[in-house]
């Protein structure tokens, strides 16, 4: 009998589906042999919130989906997929990624869509110790996506094309008190994913980063003050799906936070500290 696993993330909510996972095991054994033409999109962070309803919508578009996550676990709950392969895999260890990325070349032969959307948020308040917070958001939201693209280039250059996409916010745009971390994360990976864009044009790969604000997710429901504008998860993984499916280079909802977040790239640091200073019992950021 194939082995059966269960997908935090495709539990709960409108969409919930029995999720099959016939023949693509994690943690060694090998997938059978396939024949099919279907694309191959792998997506970090798919154990929950945007990656595991990104899978869903991936798997329904005809592709056959690779999911990431620490979080992958064996359970007899769920039936199985054909084309979902869930692999354990913690994005800031490199050895991980290239290891789920060669067993995924060898077992598919391709990769059309790489979505690097793992992602951590957790509060640095500059007044109290926060190396290590740091450490931890930058290791996964900028080195572990550093690690997947890297990982997965050498294939889409062979192939001459392919897409890499970054799930990154519009905390990027400018610092956001008590979350220099998470700011700092985005703002990184949305540079190195413009850099990406224009390096690898000659190779036709195709190369997106994407700002969505606030999306209820588990990550948000943690949040503890009002998130303007929030969108429902199938609100914003439509966004990013259209977005992704146009191919589009930057994309950045919803508006009215797009017009703020420029409006406040542009102010003078005084104005922008009076007006953003005045958020007060903040514990945490995850825009
Ligand atoms: N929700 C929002 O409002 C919002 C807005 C803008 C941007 N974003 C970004 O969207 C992405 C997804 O967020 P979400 O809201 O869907 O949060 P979420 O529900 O907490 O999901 C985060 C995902 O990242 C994975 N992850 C975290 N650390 C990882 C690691 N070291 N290795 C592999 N996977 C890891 C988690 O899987 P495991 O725990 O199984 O590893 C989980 O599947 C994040 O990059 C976030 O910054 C979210």
């Amino acid at each position: 009998m194939s082995p059966k696993y269960k997908l935090e993330g495709l539990q709960s909510g409108q969409m919930q589906q029995t999720v099959n996972l016939s023949g693509l095991p994690f943690g060694g054994s090998n997938p059978p042999p396939s024949t099919s033409s279907k694309k191959v999109c792998i997506i970090s962070g798919a154990t929950s919130g945007l990656g595991a309803s990104l899978a869903r919508c991936f798997l329904n578009k005809g592709y056959r989906v690779v999911g990431l996550g620490r979080r992958v676990v064996e359970s007899s709950e769920f039936s199985q997929h054909a084309n979902l392969w869930m692999l354990r895999c913690d994005v800031s260890q490199n050895e991980q990624v290239f290891e789920v990325v060669n067993k995924v070349v060898s077992a598919w032969g391709r990769i059309d869509l790489v979505i690097a959307n793992a992602g951590i948020s957790e509060a640095s308040p500059s007044d109290q110790p926060f190396s290590s917070v740091y450490e931890a958001v930058l290791n996964t939201n900028v080195i572990g996506a550093v690690y997947l693209f890297d990982a997965v280039i050498p294939t889409l250059m062979k192939q001459k094309c392919g897409h890499l996409v970054s799930i990154s916010s519009l905390a990027a745009y400018r610092g956001l008190p008590q979350a220099g971390a998470y700011s700092a994360s985005k703002a990184a990976l949305t540079a190195l994913t413009e850099s990406m864009r224009i390096d690898l044009k000659p190779y036709s790969i195709d190369v997106s980063v994407i700002h969505p604000g606030w999306i209820d997710t588990p990550l948000t429901r943690r949040n503890a003050y009002p998130m303007p504008f929030k969108l429902s998860l199938d609100e914003g993984v439509d966004r990013i799906v259209n977005a992704i499916e146009q191919k589009k280079d930057w994309v950045s909802f919803p508006w009215p936070l797009v017009l703020a977040v420029n409006l406040l790239k542009i102010f003078p640091a005084w104005l922008y500290d009076s007006l953003i200073g005045k958020r007060k019992n903040k514990k945490r950021s995850s825009l």
